[in-house]
């Protein structure tokens, strides 16, 4: 069965009777003049339609939490959807899980995950009530039991461990491999085991957590993980007399950002994971584990675009044709960062024919501010709105004020309604955190 994140454009996407682009019953260029751009646009359907998906593609397995990464994209008002979706949180950072808790959600449906977690961000952790804390490391270890006793509290944690599997994706979002600054060796489980049970003791250890990679089309590779997961969750219980019930595969399902992608269906990776931890549980005799899967790209990806005005163009003689657009490497730093491919059309002549290939630019300054190399398009003016297509993940969650330039806003969009989420910043925003010193004051 096909899945949403196999679609490259939100599913409520046509072309409407004035012959512009619509999503979610709005039209796009109404929303670039009502918001001005760039513009989040995010499309409520398609987020619940793969939220669906997910539930669906693991009812086999009723003991799956479905954990959604926030780190692809964090709001308050995303939090609240997909908490109504009946996921719960991965988060990194103190950020992500007061986010959370501001917009209301139970904080214990939260795992909280990061290599370099600090105090303040634990005891934050702690004093809420977050569900899970993944370990990362030796220095995690020690520093969380000393919080956990001065908040009297004892806390359930998973150990992360790097499974040493290498996933095909770009280098940068490679998470799983041995040589990888996330969590512990497989070599040091059992030095860690034996700290947690003779001197860590308010720490209770529920189970092992590992995430592979990001953006992955191998469905094989969650197969591997499992038996490395299972297999050591078998060894541990067996070895230290304990009852882990827990494993938690991490995230990385991949969608279609051209048409040259193409993402297996969430429906087939699930049974996948699910048949191979069947086969896990029984060839190593454990009870029924409860699974966590921490899906963020696919999830949030696909269900969101990104309106842009085009201003200026330049033809190079006998070279490339650029055409710029308002935004850029600040509002999207995919291509910059991993030479991220993106599709686009333009949102006011989606049915005129492709004429000339040509590049988008970015308006930073900076060379490397290239949104899409070489896409075919119309015949592109000044004040057309283009539309990029699978902007939800990594896109606003990595967006900077570069060229001290405001954020944009995001709406989200359902049953011909839009309504912002993210305000657009103002000129404002960006210096309310200088400071200038008396004596610089003119
Ligand atoms: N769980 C853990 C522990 C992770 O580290 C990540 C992503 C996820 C889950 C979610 O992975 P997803 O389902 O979104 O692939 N900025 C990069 C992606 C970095 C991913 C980091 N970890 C990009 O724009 O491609």
């Amino acid at each position: 069965m096909r899945s949403a994140n196999q679609l490259l454009k939100p599913v409520t996407t046509k072309v409407n009777n004035k012959g512009n682009l619509e999503i979610g019953g709005c039209d796009l260029i109404d929303l670039a003049q009502k918001y001005d751009t760039p513009l989040y646009v995010l499309d409520e359907a398609t987020v619940r339609a793969i939220c669906k998906d997910f539930r669906e593609a693991f009812k086999d397995y009723p003991q799956t939490k479905l954990m959604y990464a926030s780190k692809a994209l964090c709001t308050q008002a995303v939090s609240i959807l997909l908490e109504s979706e009946g996921f719960g949180f991965d988060v990194v950072s103190a950020g992500e899980i007061y986010t959370l808790y501001k917009a209301g959600i139970d904080v214990k449906k939260v795992t909280f995950n990061g290599n370099n977690k600090s105090f303040e961000e634990l005891s934050l952790a702690l004093e809420l009530g977050v569900g899970r804390i993944s370990v990362d490391n030796f220095f995690e270890l020690s520093l969380l039991v000393e919080i956990a006793k001065s908040y009297k509290k004892n806390v359930d944690i998973l150990l992360r461990i790097t499974p040493g599997i290498q996933c095909h994706t770009h280098e940068y979002i490679q998470t799983g491999q041995t040589d990888s600054k996330f969590g512990f060796d497989l070599t040091q489980i059992d030095e860690a085991v034996e700290l947690i049970l003779e001197s860590y003791k308010n720490l209770n250890l529920k189970g092992l957590h590992a995430h592979i990679g990001s953006q992955i089309f191998e469905t094989s590779i969650y197969p591997d993980e499992i038996e490395i997961l299972v297999k050591e969750i078998a060894r541990l219980n067996e070895k230290y007399s304990l009852n882990l019930t827990e494993i938690n595969i991490g995230g990385g399902f991949g969608v279609k950002y051209t048409e040259d992608d193409t993402p297996p269906s969430v429906y087939e990776t699930a049974q996948k994971i699910i048949s191979k931890l069947n086969e896990c549980i029984e060839k190593y005799g454990t009870e029924k584990l409860i699974l966590y899967i921490e899906p963020g790209r696919s999830v949030i990806s696909t269900a969101c675009v990104t309106l842009y005005t085009i201003g200026s163009s330049k033809q190079v003689p006998q070279g490339r044709k650029y055409v710029a657009v308002d935004g850029g490497m600040a509002d999207n730093p995919r291509p910059s960062m991993y030479r991220a491919a993106y599709s686009a059309e333009i949102a006011n002549k989606p049915d005129e024919k492709p004429v000339k290939e040509v590049t988008i630019a970015g308006r930073f300054c900076e060379s490397g501010d290239i949104l899409i190399k070489d896409i075919s398009l119309p015949e592109t003016e000044e004040g057309d709105i283009l539309c990029v297509y699978n902007t939800g993940a990594y896109n606003y969650s990595m967006a900077s004020n570069y060229n001290r330039v405001q954020k944009p806003s995001m709406v989200l969009v359902n049953n011909s309604q839009s309504d912002m989420i993210i305000k657009r910043e103002t000129l404002d925003d960006l210096i309310s955190h200088d400071e200038i010193p008396d004596r610089l004051k003119i």
